[in-house]
């Protein structure tokens, strides 16, 4: 989706997200700014389809409005000239992937970049990331592209081909940066992960999106979203995500039921 906001355009850095709220009685929900058009004065988003809100949101159409965007909110990444990155994405993370891969390879880095999904038919943003890598190189869980495996797998068996890693980029769903996160900690690979817990205000003012990093609370929304992956307690993770479960699918139930009324 393509929104016009030129004052975030102008201003936001890969890592940085936005807060929207599609109406007064909407959820605010964090999306990852994928690009921008500086001159046209957007912004793309990718979303998945996963609740209420996204699925509102997929309904919307040319030229209809959000009642609010607010950012560009959380850190930037850090990008510096590690030498040899390596960015990963698994399913909607690519899309996060996405701008870090690009700047880091602005940046003189040689970026290997491998994305994953769970088949062929959703996995988005290849041409894009190809673009932006010296190594292209994808997974699907079910074989029906590429690697037949896990992201995870891929970078063992490039680790194991003798390439110096100077640091990887491990943007995705909670399990799959975790075990990445467990795969380069013995090689001592330094590992960056983006975090998607739930927030709500995004201004560090409402505790939703606390996690622990290094046996230390951080907020993700102020803090990060990006972390050392090493540091990360991903169980406490997952368990906070599950919190809202039954108002979630409750919340879609209401939808779906309003929807089928109209
Ligand atoms: C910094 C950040 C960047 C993100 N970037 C993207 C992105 O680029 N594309 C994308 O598809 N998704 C992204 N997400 C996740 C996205 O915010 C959730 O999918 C969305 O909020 C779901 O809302 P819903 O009403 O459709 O679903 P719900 O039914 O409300 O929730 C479905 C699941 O989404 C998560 N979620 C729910 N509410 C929130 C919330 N307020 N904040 C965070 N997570 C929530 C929970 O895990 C929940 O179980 C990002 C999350 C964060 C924190
Ligand atoms: S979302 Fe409220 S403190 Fe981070």
């Amino acid at each position: 989706m393509v929104i016009e906001a030129p004052e975030i355009a102008r201003k936001r850095k890969a890592g940085q997200f936005i807060v929207l709220m599609i109406d007064d009685k909407g959820e605010r929900i964090p999306l990852t700014i994928v690009d921008s058009d500086n001159e046209k004065g957007t912004l793309t988003i990718i979303f998945q389809i996963v609740g209420k809100t996204t699925a509102q949101m997929a309904q919307m159409e040319k030229d209809d409005f959000f009642l609010h965007v607010l950012g560009p909110l959380g850190h930037p990444t850090e990008i510096n000239n590690f030498g040899t990155a390596v960015c990963i994405g698994g399913g909607v993370g690519i899309g996060v992937a996405y701008p870090i891969a690009a700047a880091l390879k602005e940046t003189g880095n040689k970026v290997i970049s491998i994305i994953g999904s769970r088949t062929k038919d959703i996995l988005i943003l290849e041409d894009d990331m190809r673009k932006v890598s010296d190594q292209l190189l994808v997974a699907t869980d079910d074989g029906s592209y590429g690697f037949h495996g896990f992201v995870s797998a891929v970078l063992q068996n490039v680790i194991d081909s003798g390439e110096k890693i100077d640091i990887v980029f491990a943007i995705g769903p909670v399990p799959m940066m975790k075990v990445i996160a467990n795969l380069t900690k013995p090689y001592g690979i330094k590992t960056i992960v983006s975090l998607n817990p739930v927030m709500v205000d995004a201004t560090g003012m409402c505790g939703a999106c606390r996690v622990s990093v290094g046996d230390k609370t951080k907020f993700a929304c102020v803090d990060g979203p990006e972390f050392d992956g090493h540091e990360v307690d991903f169980n406490l993770l997952i368990n906070r995500l599950r919190m809202y479960c039954n108002q979630e699918k409750q919340a879609m139930e209401k939808y779906k039921c309003e929807c089928h009324g109209k």
